[in-house]
């Protein structure tokens, strides 16, 4: 007898096919910079932060998306730490915007499985953010499907400058130093590195982003602008990352001659 959750995946395997995707060979962590969405707003004469309310709703569809595939964790790139130099009513904008959609959307992402979590330096955060992440972290109880990782005022060099703090914090000798320790000193301690980057809005930069967990992730750049941005554009980034051969600097997988 099959339960409603083997049924259930069954279902999901079959959708996953049909879409040309392996559902056995979907990426554990895909990581996303989303953008484009002030030049969005600009081909429809409305202000910037047009552009950032309408993103909403493609996060809201990636993480259902990602979720539906399999993948496990997801990061999203929400703010950087640069971004802290746009005018300030567009970053006041932006992290009212962060509060309402936490107080909206996380308890039903919660009865989802999807817990959320932050990298970056979130004490940078208004009170009233910081306040809404921990609530959201605290409301998750249950089964996790997928981790939402949210980067907020994050950069990968100020992380990588913590965790060299940190290593010499705790006194750390010279041979101690390993990439794996270093694994351990970043923000993404206990993730997988992302297999799959995907960038939107046609930009080819990773702009401070990951410098090193995507050594070795494929890249998919996409010029969707990031409100535009859906399901399908997500199953799109999956086909892209399955058609690629991954190496890691060993020969290609030809024949044996
Ligand atoms: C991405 O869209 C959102 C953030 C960086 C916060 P942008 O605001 O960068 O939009 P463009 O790149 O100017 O179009
Ligand atoms: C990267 O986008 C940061 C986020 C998506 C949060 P930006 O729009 O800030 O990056 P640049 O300025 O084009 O490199
Ligand atoms: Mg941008």
């Amino acid at each position: 007898m099959t339960t409603p959750q083997a049924h259930s995946d069954e279902a999901r395997e079959r959708v996953l096919r049909a879409a040309g995707i392996d559902p056995n060979r979907v990426p554990e962590h895909v990581a996303v910079i989303m953008d484009g969405n002030g030049r969005w707003a600009k081909r429809r004469g409305e202000a910037r932060v047009f552009g950032h309310a309408h993103g909403v709703e493609s996060v809201r569809a990636t993480v259902e998306a990602a979720r539906e595939c399999g993948v496990r964790h997801l990061t999203l790139y929400a703010f950087s730490t640069e971004n802290w130099n746009r005018p300030k009513e567009e970053v006041d904008a932006l992290m009212d915007l962060l509060v309402q959609s936490l107080v909206r959307e996380t308890r039903e992402l919660a009865s989802k499985g999807v817990r959320l979590r932050t990298i970056g330096d979130v004490s940078s955060l208004p009170k009233a953010c910081q306040n809404e992440l921990i609530r959201a972290q605290e409301d998750f109880t249950g089964e996790v499907h997928l981790d939402l990782i949210l980067a907020l005022s994050y950069s990968a060099k100020w992380e990588m400058v913590e965790a060299i703090r940190g290593m010499m914090q705790d006194g750390l000798r010279q041979d101690e130093i390993l990439p794996s320790t270093i694994d351990k000193y970043l923000q993404t301690a206990d993730l997988p590195d992302p297999e799959l980057m995907i960038r939107t809005s046609g930009e080819h930069r990773i702009s401070n982003f990951m410098l090193w967990q995507l050594a070795y992730a494929e890249f998919h750049f996409t010029s969707v602008l990031w409100p535009d941005f859906r399901r399908e554009h997500f199953f799109e980034a999956i086909r892209d990352f399955q058609n690629r051969e991954r190496r890691f600097g060993a020969v290609p997988n030809l024949p044996q001659t």
